[in-house]
């Protein structure tokens, strides 16, 4: 089913091809191990112009904050635009009007035009919003996730801006789905900000009508001495995701519930603090320790630098991570993690420690959305008994949450014009299985 996104809000005519040569004078992190395999050419970089007014809406983009409630994002280059934002049911009826806040930011000579976050809602399950921006420029809709299963989430990592991130977003929105997830490097702008704002174009169109869920990557990093001497500048006054309603202190980790509280996604922040003694830790021993799996049977989480990994690409760099937090995901019997930064896919059996486990997660990597640097072609050999399945295609995931049991996960790869299934596995959650909730089948039995 085509996603009922209003196609006559589409910008006509943005998409200019050219190829990006600047030189790369500002302080950041690069990938330590890039220059260790081979990438085919990469995708030529798609610049997004903005073909509205100073005052009318752009970047325009949906989130989830809160049980109930959306979050609105956008962007417009005159200051005096209004951060509010008219909704209702039927196209061109609006019979709420919420204000809310707004911010900017400069970096070096870049000032970023006036970013608008409004919160809107209760709003019903399920059900289409149209929506204005600042009562001005077109009309926008986004679709509410269901409150029961089934429901299904679109999977996509290191997305960037070019030919091949044209292609996976347009097999995603070939095929309906309630959330879209990203754990990690969205824009690839890399410190030239208008590549934010190029991006933001970019994704509108898909971005608008679904909420899109975001965990930082690298790329997301930006630090600059004195200017964004802690990094993050522009990724946490873009892409506002619901920390301070889970809780956290911070917008490079939260959580949130879907499906009616079903479901709990836990997004972690792979280039902040996590050992121990940190608050990001601390945040998540909360944040499980919360969870009852008798109403919420899945827990999934998103980060950025994958755990287990066996393309030559990034070895080893979420082994920090993984020895800080890998108990505390295992203890709480989290049943799938994603991750990005590898540009390929992969997906792991279930593991703890090194070690298939049935009771530890599935490790999926999905860090092929299509980005400009191409694919991570070379893997380990032999294949470890870990990985069920890995392949250096660009493309996306998707997964289907059926029941309180059982999800399909597929991944799909993009061929020339179309997407094809070429990897899909039927998950059982852990919450169903009495061994690993500590539980002797007799009585769980009891409790059915
Ligand atoms: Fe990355």
């Amino acid at each position: 089913m085509e996603i009922r996104c209003p196609r006559a809000f589409l910008l006509p005519s943005t998409i200019v091809f050219f190829v990006f040569f600047v030189p790369q004078i500002l302080v950041q992190f690069t990938h330590a191990s890039e220059e260790e395999f081979t990438r085919p050419p990469a995708g030529n970089i798609i610049l997004s112009k903005h073909e509205r007014s100073e005052m009318e809406p752009q970047q325009v983009h949906v989130s989830l904050a809160g049980s109930d409630h959306m979050r609105v994002t956008w962007v417009t280059e005159d200051h005096r635009a209004h951060s509010t934002v008219e909704y209702g049911t039927a196209p061109g009826e609006y019979t709420a009007r919420i204000r809310g806040e707004h911010t900017s930011y400069t970096f070096f000579s870049y000032t970023s035009g006036k970013i608008h976050h409004v919160k809107i809602g209760p709003l019903e399950p399920e059900t289409t919003y149209y929506y204005r921006c600042g009562a001005s420029g077109p009309e926008f809709s986004f679709k509410t996730p269901p409150s029961t299963f089934p429901i299904e989430f679109a999977v996509v990592g290191d997305l960037g801006q070019t030919d091949w991130t044209k292609s996976t977003l347009k097999h995603v929105e070939s095929k309906d789905y309630d959330v879209f997830l990203l754990p990690g490097d969205l824009s690839y702008a890399d410190s030239q900000q208008p590549l934010w704002d190029s991006f933001g174009r970019l994704v509108e169109s898909i971005a608008s009508c679904r909420p899109w869920m975001v965990t930082e990557g690298n790329h997301e990093i930006e630090i600059v001495p004195i200017i964004s001497p802690h990094g993050f500048k522009a990724y946490k006054a873009r892409w506002l995701m619901p920390y301070e309603e889970s809780g956290s202190e911070s917008n490079l980790y939260y959580s949130f519930d879907v499906a009616g509280g079903s479901i709990h996604i836990i997004m972690l922040g792979s280039y902040t603090e996590f050992d121990s003694d940190s608050d990001q830790y601390k945040w998540l021993q909360q944040d499980l320790a919360k969870i009852d799996r008798r109403t919420t049977p899945w827990v999934f989480v998103l980060l950025h630098a994958p755990w287990y990994n066996t393309n030559t690409a990034h070895q080893g760099e979420g082994e920090e991570m993984r020895k800080a937090m890998e108990e505390l995901l295992y203890g709480a019997r989290v049943d799938i993690v994603f991750a990005g930064h590898v540009h390929a896919y992969e997906r792991f059996t279930r593991i703890y420690d090194n070690e298939a486990d049935s009771c530890g997660p599935v490790y999926v990597t999905i860090g092929d959305g299509g980005n400009r640097e191409g694919l991570a072609m070379s893997y380990k050999e032999p294949a470890s008994p870990l990985s069920m399945f890995r392949e250096a295609s660009f493309g996306h995931g998707r997964l289907r949450v059926l029941n309180h049991t059982h999800a399909h996960w597929s991944w799909h790869r993009n061929n020339q014009s179309n997407a094809v299934v070429a990897d899909d596995v039927w998950l059982e959650s852990l919450s169903a299985s009495g061994t690993c909730m500590g539980q002797e089948p007799s009585s769980l039995k009891d409790e059915l």
